[in-house]
C-alpha cells in the first residue's frame, strides 16, 4: 500500500512513576514501524508524550513533597531519557501541561460545548483515582479497585455530561466497514460487544479536581483528565494553531494502545471527534499485558523492571529484540530477565554476533579483508516488510533469524575456516554470498536493531573487513 504519510502515536504515560517494560513495549513497537516506513520513503511522524495532570499525578506529587508541575517535570525527563537511551526516534514529545497542548484543548472543549452533545447533569458514582475513570460497583473486590487495591472514592457532583449514547450506533457500523480498524480482532470483537449493549453518556468534567485544565465555560469545574490527554494526538500536531500541519497528518493512522484502554481509544476518542467534526483515526492497534515471572508487574509484589536498567546492562538493541521477540504483539506474555538473558546468549551473541565476528575473521585472513558484496541476490525479504506492516514484529524478527541460522550453518557445514586454506575460490564465493547475507540481514533489521544493523554495516560494507569487536559481549 502506498502511503506518503504515516501518523503513528503511542499512549501517553502517566508520570506518577517511572518508566517501565510496560511503557517501553508500545514505545519500542511505535518506533519500528517509524523507521520502518521512513525507509521505504514515507513521511513518518512518531508522537509519543506524558500525561501530567489529574489527581494520580497530584497525589504521588504530594507523596514526594513536590511542587505538581516541578514533579512532573522531574518525572517527564525520565520518559524523554528513557526513550533516548532505547534509540527511540520520536518526532516530538507531548506533555500535557505545555502550553501548546493546553490552548488547543481549550479550542477542543469550545467545539465540544458549540457541538449541542454536552449538557450539565447530576453524577453519582465511585471514581478511582488510580484508573482516572469511574467504576462500577459491580467491578469492585471487597470494596476496592481489583487492579489498585485502593478504595474508590464516593462522589456526588455537578458534572458536565457528553451524549456517547448518540454515538452506539454510528460507531459499530464505523468498527464493522472498517473506517476505524481495530486490531486485533478479539479486541475489535470485545469493543463490539460492548457497543452493543449501549453506550452511557459520559462526563467531561469534574468538581474541582486537582492539577486538572478548568473548564472553559464553568469556572467550577474542572476538564476529565481523560479527554485532557486524548486530545494531545491532535494538539501536538498543531490543531487550531497550524491548520496546514494538522491537515498534513489527521487523522492519526494507527494508535498503539495497550488492551487496558481501548475503550477510550475506540468508542470515546472516534465519537468525540465525530462530535468536533474531524476525521476518526485509522486503526488502533491494540497490545497485551506483560508479566513478570508469571505475575502482575507492581510496585508492591517489587518486580517494577527498570528498561533503562536493563539497556546499561545488555545494549538497548537487546532490550528492543527481547521485548518484540518473546511476546507476540497482541497477545499477554510473561517477560523476565532471566529470559532476556537467554535470548541474548543464544540468539544474538551465539546467533547474529557470533556469525558476524566469524566471517570477518575468515575474510580478514583468507581474503585480505576484500569481498564482494551483492545484496540483490536476495529477491525478496520472506515476508519480513508485511510482518511488520501488520504489527507482527516476532515473525519479523523470526524470519531474520532464519537467514542468520542458514548463515551459520553455511559456514559449519562447508567449514569454512578450512576452505580457506584448501579451495580459495569456493571461499570466495562462499565468503561474498555470506556476507551479502549479513549486510541483507543487516538492512531489513535496522528498525528493530538500529545500532547493531549500523555497526554490521559499517564492518561489511568496508573496504577493508577487519575482524569485529563482539557485537554481543559476554554479561557476567
Ligand atoms: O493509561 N504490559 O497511561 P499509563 C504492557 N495516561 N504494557 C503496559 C503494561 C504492562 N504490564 N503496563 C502499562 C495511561 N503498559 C493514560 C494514557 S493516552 C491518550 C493516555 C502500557 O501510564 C500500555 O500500553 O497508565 C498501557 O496502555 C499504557 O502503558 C498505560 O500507560
Ligand atoms: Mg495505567
Amino acid at each position: 500500500m502506498k502511503k506518503d504519510k504515516f501518523y503513528i502515536t503511542t499512549p501517553i504515560y502517566y508520570v506518577n512513576d517511572k518508566p517501565h517494560i510496560g511503557s517501553a513495549y508500545p514505545t519500542i513497537a511505535a518506533d519500528v514501524l517509524a523507521r520502518f516506513y521512513r525507509g521505504r520513503g514515507v513521511d513518518a511522524w512518531f508522537l509519543t508524550g506524558t500525561a501530567e495532570h489529574g489527581s494520580k499525578i497530584f497525589q504521588s506529587a504530594e507523596k514526594a513533597g513536590k511542587d505538581p508541575q516541578a514533579f512532573a517535570d522531574e518525572m517527564s525527563a525520565k520518559f524523554s531519557l528513557a526513550w533516548d537511551v532505547l534509540q527511540v526516534s520520536n518526532n516530538d514529545f507531548i506533555r500535557t501541561t505545555e502550553e501548546r497542548h493546553t490552548e488547543a484543548v481549550k479550542k477542543f472543549f469550545e467545539k465540544l460545548k458549540a457541538s449541542g452533545k454536552i449538557y450539565e447533569g447530576d453524577y453519582e458514582g465511585l471514581y478511582c483515582v488510580g484508573h482516572e475513570a469511574f467504576i462500577k460497583e459491580s467491578e469492585l473486590v471487597n470494596g476496592l479497585c481489583p487492579d489498585h487495591k485502593t478504595k474508590p472514592e464516593t462522589v456526588k457532583e455537578k458534572n458536565w455530561f457528553f451524549k456517547l449514547s448518540d454515538y452506539a450506533q454510528i460507531l459499530a457500523e464505523k468498527i464493522q466497514n472498517g473506517e476505524l480498524e481495530i486490531l486485533p480482532k478479539e479486541r475489535k470483537n470485545e469493543v463490539l460487544a460492548f457497543i452493543s449493549q449501549g453506550l452511557e453518556d459520559i462526563t467531561i468534567s469534574r468538581q474541582n479536581a486537582k492539577f486538572a485544565l478548568p473548564l472553559p465555560w464553568d469556572e467550577n469545574q474542572t476538564i476529565y483528565v481523560w479527554l485532557d490527554e486524548l486530545f494531545n494526538y491532535c494538539s501536538a500536531i498543531g490543531y487550531g494553531k497550524d491548520d496546514a500541519n494538522f491537515k498534513k497528518y489527521w487523522p492519526a493512522d494507527v494508535h498503539l494502545v495497550g488492551k487496558d484502554i481501548i475503550k477510550f481509544h475506540c468508542i470515546i476518542w472516534p465519537a468525540l471527534l465525530m462530535a468536533i467534526g474531524e476525521a476518526i483515526p485509522r486503526k488502533v492497534f491494540a497490545h497485551g499485558f506483560f508479566t513478570v515471572d508469571g505475575q502482575k508487574i507492581s510496585k508492591t509484589i517489587g518486580n517494577v523492571i527498570d528498561p533503562v536498567e536493563w539497556a546499561q546492562k545488555y545494549g538497548s538493541d537487546a532490550v528492543r529484540y527481547f521485548l518484540l521477540r518473546e511476546v507476540a504483539f497482541g497477545e499477554d506474555g510473561d517477560v523476565s530477565e532471566e529470559k532476556l538473558r537467554a535470548r541474548y546468549e543464544g540468539e544474538l551473541a551465539n546467533g547474529l554476533g557470533n556469525l558476524v565476528s566469524r566471517l570477518t575473521t575468515l575474510i580478514e585472513k583468507f581474503l585480505d579483508g576484500k569481498v564482494k558484496i551483492d545484496t540483490s541476490i536476495f529477491p525478496n525479504d520472506e515476508g519480513m516488510g508485511e510482518a511488520v506492516e501488520n504489527f507482527r514484529f516476532h515473525e519479523a524478527l523470526a524470519i531474520a533469524w532464519q537467514w542468520v541460522a542458514w548463515s551459520n550453518k553455511t559456514v559449519d557445514e562447508n567449514k569454512l575456516w578450512e576452505l580457506g586454506k584448501t579451495d580459495i575460490v569456493k571461499f570466495t564465493e562462499l565468503a561474498g554470498q555470506l556476507a551479502s547475507a549479513i549486510a541483507f540481514t543487516a538492512e531489513q533489521l535496522k528498525p528493530f536493531l538500529p545500532e547493531t544493523s549500523e555497526k554490521i554495516l559499517k564492518i561489511i560494507t568496508a573496504e577493508k573487513i577487519t575482524k569485529c569487536e563482539p557485537l554481543f559481549p559476554r554479561i557476567p
